[in-house]
């Protein structure tokens, strides 16, 4: 090849990896998927979908930013788990291969938390991502959905934090492997990643779609949980909400997708499911989504719950690997029923710990909370959120009141777990899976701890 032909082979080969690489790393924003244009938020004529609903619109500051944290669930990461003090901090995120990130403390204690942050260092955490010593955060916070909150509405949150007690709770040392030690890598990552830029109203789709656009992306953030990531750790817009593993849960498929997604759940079993935490015939969030509905999705007002069900509806249904639901009719109801082929010691564990509540029915005669039939979880071959709800059990305070069921993850050896997990999937669902106690440790590493 001449010196000539090699430069321009050279050239042909660094625009096409160029070009590859950019479509690897260059993510669709999260509503790019919507037809229409976008404008600034100042440009908007409709009702401004950002904010309080308005039926707080005259309410104080700290009132707007109750709701408004409650709306962005900000509790949720930066509690402990086992009672402890809300916001300050301390929970751990395991993340494979990487390790652990704790949350820190948010409370306006002026040591230990975040006391001392001024707006504007409180606007640069929520938008891009930096600490008040102007060091990157790791994207286990929600900055990249939190990038597209208004400034109001974040000075908001920030008051209503301010308002509350000040916890005195030292941060818990990060124990990360090299090179995910060193936070300045993530400077890179956030110039691919976090687009840094507010929330842009869309003019051609109606008001309440964009209400519930906001409170999707900038608050709620439920990409974060139902989007797969990309090899980057940076959510796959392309295949926005359709489903993936977080923290060890199975955050599944909630796109309009008929087979894969919600798309037969009615707009009302919807917005009961989003703010209850439960719907008869799908049953009830676990575990993250159960926190998710208990303390940030109860609060809302019906009609931001109903922009979130029309905002949902729109997004482009996706297909994927994980398993569609299927009701299935109650088989019978008693235990000598059971054909062979049930692993006996999960059919024993179940006898003895399970049927009380759940009814060898899987219609439970306690609460339609513990009703197992036609729920997601126990139809999913994977039985990821069936191993983890036995491991963590239950312990919910939702509208309709207190929803408990023990947890057996000390109880239990990885064994018993897989095998009565194995057997639930396989009397009250569509498919056993066929979990070894291999996978349950696995599990266990990966949910958020203490
Ligand atoms: C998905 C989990 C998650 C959610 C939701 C979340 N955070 Fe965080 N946040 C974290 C983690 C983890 C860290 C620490 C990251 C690190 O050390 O790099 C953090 C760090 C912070 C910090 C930096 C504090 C310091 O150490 O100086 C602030 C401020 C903060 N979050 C505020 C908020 C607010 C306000 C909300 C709600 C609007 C919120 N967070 C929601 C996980 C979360
Ligand atoms: C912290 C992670 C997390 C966040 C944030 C989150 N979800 Fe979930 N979601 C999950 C998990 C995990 C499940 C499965 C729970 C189970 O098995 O009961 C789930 C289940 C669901 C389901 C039921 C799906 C089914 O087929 O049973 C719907 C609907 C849903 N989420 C909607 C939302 C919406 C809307 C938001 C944002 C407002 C959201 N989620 C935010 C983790 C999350
Ligand atoms: C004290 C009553 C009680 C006992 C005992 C109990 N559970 Fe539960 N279980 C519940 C309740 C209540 C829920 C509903 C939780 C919710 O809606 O968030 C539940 C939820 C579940 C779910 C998830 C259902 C869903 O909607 O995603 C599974 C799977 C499950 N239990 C399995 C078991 C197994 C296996 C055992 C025995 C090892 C057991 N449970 C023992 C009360 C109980």
């Amino acid at each position: 090849m001449s010196k000539k032909n090699f430069g321009i082979a050279i050239a042909v080969i660094a625009v096409v990896a160029a070009g590859f690489g950019a479509w690897m790393v260059m993510i669709p924003g999260p509503t790019a998927f919507a037809s229409g244009s976008t404008v600034a938020l100042a440009d908007y004529k409709d009702a401004n979908p950002t904010g309080v609903p308005k039926e707080m619109a005259n309410a104080d500051l700290i009132a707007r930013g109750e709701y408004l944290t409650h709306a962005a669930d900000c509790v949720a990461c930066h509690t402990a788990k086992n009672g402890g003090q809300p916001f300050a901090g301390g929970l751990a995120f395991n993340l494979p291969n990487i390790g652990t990130i704790y949350s820190t403390n948010i409370t306006p204690d002026k040591e230990t938390g975040i006391g001392n942050y001024t707006d504007a260092q409180f606007l640069a955490t929520l938008h891009q991502g930096k600490r008040a010593d102007g060091q990157n955060l790791y994207p286990a916070m929600s900055y990249t959905s939190y990038t597209y909150m208004t400034e109001a509405d974040a000075l908001a949150i920030k008051a209503y934090l301010f308002s509350l007690p000040a916890v005195h709770a030292p941060a818990k040392e990060n124990k990360l492997s090299w090179p995910f030690n060193n936070r300045s890598l993530m400077g890179i990552w956030n110039a691919f990643y976090n687009a840094d830029e507010r929330f842009r109203p869309n003019t051609a789709q109606s008001a309440e779609w964009n209400r519930g656009a906001y409170l999707a992306e900038a608050m709620g953030h439920c990409s974060e949980c139902h989007t797969p990531r990309n090899l980057a750790f940076a959510m796959n817009n392309r295949k926005k909400f359709a489903g993936a593993l977080t923290g060890g849960w199975r955050a599944y498929n909630i796109t309009p997708d008929q087979k894969a997604g919600v798309g037969s759940w009615s707009d009302n079993d919807l917005a009961t499911f989003l703010s209850t935490g439960h719907v008869d015939g799908h049953g009830g969030a676990g575990g993250p989504m159960g926190e998710a509905t208990d303390n940030s999705l109860t609060f809302l007002t019906a009609g931001d719950i109903r922009a979130l069900v029309v905002y949902l509806r729109s997004v482009p249904a996706q297909d994927s690997d994980l398993p569609r639901t299927v009701t299935t009719p109650a088989p019978v109801s008693h235990r000598e029923g059971v054909t062979a082929g049930l692993d006996s010691r999960g059919e024993k564990i179940f006898a003895g710990a399970c049927a009380s509540c759940h009814d060898w029915t899987g219609v439970s005669p306690v609460s339609k909370y513990a009703t197992l039939t036609g729920v997601r979880a126990v139809n999913d071959p994977s039985a990821t959120n069936v191993a983890q709800t036995i491991i963590a059990g239950v312990d919910r305070t939702t509208v309709n009141g207190k929803i408990f069921m023990p947890a057996f993850g000390t109880a239990y050896s990885d064994d018993e777990i897989a095998d009565v997990a194995n057997y639930v999937t396989a009397r009250f669902g569509a498919k056993g899976a066929s979990l070894t106690a291999k996978d349950i440790a696995s599990l266990r590493k990966q949910v958020a701890q203490q």
